[in-house]
């Protein structure tokens, strides 16, 4: 039976019917049309849909969509200024080569604003532990970590 949840998406005020088997990343996608946030292996394990809840990293695949009621959730999608003006990782990702495919930036881009508006000056070390959870076929990961690195000393 569908049931009525309100929540904040990238600054919108939501009001919408869910069910309450979905997932956060069932609803982002199915439901919403914002396909920014990617989906991997759906159990937890790779990062691709990783968006923030109440500013926290977390895997949209394997989080109940009743959980974010009340909440703030932020995508991909939420990021770039209403103008179209790239937020600083995604500029830094594309000009670093932290983005080949492009299937794992989503995720990356939102564990690393996660990591960022927590510690706006973490070490490498801190770097990687962030994205431990993240899982990149293409790149390597140095050109990521370079990215995050640049984006720390760019203004937002
Ligand atoms: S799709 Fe969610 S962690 Fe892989
Ligand atoms: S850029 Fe292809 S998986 Fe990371």
């Amino acid at each position: 039976m569908k049931q009525v949840i309100s929540f904040v998406l990238n600054g919108d005020q939501m009001e919408l019917e869910v069910e309450p088997h979905w997932t956060l990343l069932y609803l982002l996608r199915e439901r919403l049309e914002l396909t920014g946030t990617k989906s991997g292996c759906e159990s937890g394990e790779c990062g691709a849909c990783t968006v923030l809840v109440n500013g926290k990293t977390i895997n949209s695949c394997i989080f109940p969509v009743m959980e974010i009621q009340g909440t703030t959730v932020t995508t991909i999608e939420g990021l770039a200024k209403p103008a179209g003006e790239l937020h600083p990782l995604q500029r830094a990702f594309i000009e670093h080569g932290g983005v080949q495919c492009g299937y794992c930036t989503p995720g990356m881009i939102m564990a690393a604003k996660g990591l960022l508006d927590e510690n706006p000056n973490p070490t490498e070390d801190e770097i990687r532990h962030a994205l431990a959870g993240n899982i990149c076929r293409c790149t390597g990961y140095a050109q990521i970590i370079e990215a995050i690195k640049a984006a720390i000393q760019t203004p937002a």
